[in-house]
């Protein structure tokens, strides 16, 4: 337990308008490894509080540390270490093919011809869209759609996924796919901080869970642990916790 955490949010307090904090005095941290489900309602600042996690956001107080060091040291590196997946993929999406779409982020790093061409090959075969690399990521089904936007992501070879509502809008089908494919990436030891209002398509796969209230830590412990309190957060408690491993 002395090696310092993958990624350390320390006191972040953040606000738009005077007087009207958004994140007030945020702190947790995620282990290399593990799969981390920020749960929270509408409006209680999740997505606010992963744009702080690469730097993208600069909290008015506080650090995020990444390895024990502080991300506003680190210049552009820390947009590749910690990988955002936004909610809305179509507004991630930039090119006109699945195959140029994955090629986008390590072509942006500069990266040698060889070494991208390698990358996508590795995305494809990982998250299983051989049949979709010439099509246009927005002509594909949701679930579909965020895998393009996870490999995308992937293909810059980050250390610590991070996705805002994956499962929006998608259905069934869609949401099996999402799911199954951070299963995988779990297993290969892949450190996934999961944001969600819906605790019941994931909380069974996760490890850790973070409750999240009107811009505060309300709780942080194992799911098990954390899961019989969630209702007071406001976030509804998934039907039959008898299925939870
Ligand atoms: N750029 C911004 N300017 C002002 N207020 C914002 C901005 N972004 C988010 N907020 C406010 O911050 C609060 C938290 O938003 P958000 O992080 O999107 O919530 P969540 O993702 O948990 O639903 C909301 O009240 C939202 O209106
Ligand atoms: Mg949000």
């Amino acid at each position: 337990m002395s090696s310092s955490p993958l990624l350390e949010v320390r006191r972040l307090s953040r606000s738009f308008e005077k007087n009207h904090p958004i994140l007030k005095e945020v702190s947790f941290s995620l282990s290399q490894g593990s799969w981390t489900i920020l749960a929270g309602t509408n409006g209680s600042g999740k997505t606010v509080l992963m744009n702080h996690l690469n730097g993208l956001e600069k909290p008015d107080q506080g650090e995020v540390l990444f390895r024990g060091q502080k991300i506003r040291s680190m210049g552009d590196e820390i947009r590749r270490k910690v990988g955002l997946v936004f909610q809305n993929s179509d507004l991630q999406f930039v090119e006109q093919t699945v195959e140029r779409e994955l090629a986008f982020g390590p072509q942006n790093l500069k990266l040698p011809k060889e070494e991208i061409r390698q990358r996508i090959e590795q995305v494809k075969d990982e998250l299983g869209l051989e049949e979709f690399m010439n099509r246009r990521p927005h002509s594909l089904s949701g679930g579909e759609k965020k895998r393009v936007a996870i490999g995308g992501i992937l293909a810059m070879e980050p250390e610590l996924l991070v996705l805002d509502e994956p499962f929006t809008g998608l259905d069934w089908n869609g949401v099996n796919q999402v799911l199954h494919t951070l299963i995988e990436l779990h297993k290969k030891g892949m450190t996934i901080l999961l944001i969600t209002h819906d605790l019941g398509k994931c909380a069974a796969h996760a490890d850790r869970l973070i409750l999240m209230g009107d811009g505060e830590i309300g709780m942080t412990g194992t799911v098990e642990e954390v899961l019989p309190h969630v209702e007071k957060w406001g976030v509804r408690k998934p039907e039959g916790l008898t299925w939870l491993k």
